[in-house]
């Protein structure tokens, strides 16, 4: 079976002073978290959609999935975790209890503040996440990346057509998902948070998966902005 986890279990600090989480926020009239699962819905692979939202905005979840006429059978709404992987975990711990589990099913999560990812990039991850085991959403590094160890001075710079910027889909054979994460110890848990490289760190092979320049991640208001700009954008086409 495959599964979508739409991950917005966050508050959205770096929004700012706003009054809601910021998957919450209107995009274009509509929530940003409704522009997403709209992607996830048309796509007829999965089994259940899981949103996982803080547990103070279940309510408001689900009155926006009847509102925009999105709460359909197979869209579940629970509580998510205290960090991004946390969340992650509760998803599958959620799917864990009310589904038979199979050694291939696959969880394709996603954040729920990345509302222009493309029917491609999700058939690629649920290609991908089945043969390999473990996929990641990437696009090729734009700017030289510069490591600086001591936030002061240079300390390399690595060769930028080896560097890539990470993006969301992440897609994850569930049954190793859960093994490597239960092989993490507490410490790791708190370092570890992006959830690939709970699968490179142990030695796994992650697949990529071309994503594209425009699947952004809505974190501050000057992306809101970006985000309102490639909307408009591809209406006026
Ligand atoms: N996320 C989640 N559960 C958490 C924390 C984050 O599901 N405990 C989700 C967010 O809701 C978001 C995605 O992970 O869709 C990407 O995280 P980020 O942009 O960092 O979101 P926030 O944690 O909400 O933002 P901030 O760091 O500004 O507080």
């Amino acid at each position: 079976m495959i599964y979508a986890g739409i991950l917005a279990g966050g508050k959205g600090t770096r929004m700012g002073n706003v009054p809601m989480p910021k998957q919450f926020l209107l995009l274009n009239d509509k929530p940003i978290i409704v522009h997403t699962i709209e992607k996830f819905i048309l796509n007829d692979r999965f089994e259940k959609i899981i949103i996982a939202t803080p547990k103070e905005w279940i309510n408001h979840t689900l009155d926006i999935l009847k509102k925009y006429k999105i709460d359909l059978p197979n869209v579940e709404v629970i509580v998510g975790g205290s960090d991004r992987n946390g969340t992650i975990m509760k998803i599958v711990d959620f799917i864990e209890s009310n589904n038979e589990s199979n050694t291939n099913d696959v969880l394709v999560t996603h954040d729920a503040v990345r509302p222009f990812l493309t029917h491609r990039i999700i058939q690629q991850n649920i290609d991908e996440a089945i043969e390999y085991g473990s996929v990641d959403t990437v696009i090729e590094a734009i700017d030289t990346i510069v490591e600086s160890e001591d936030n002061e001075f240079i300390s390399s710079i690595p060769r930028r057509d080896h560097m890539y910027q990470g993006q969301t889909p992440q897609s994850f054979n569930i049954n190793k998902l859960k093994q490597l994460y239960g092989e993490l110890t507490d410490h790791e848990k708190t370092i570890l948070t992006d959830a690939c490289k709970i699968f490179s760190i142990k030695g796994e092979k992650v697949k990529l998966v071309q994503g594209e320049i425009f699947n952004i991640k809505i974190t501050t208001p000057y992306d809101l902005n970006v985000a309102n700009a490639i909307i408009k954008g591809s209406l006026d086409k």
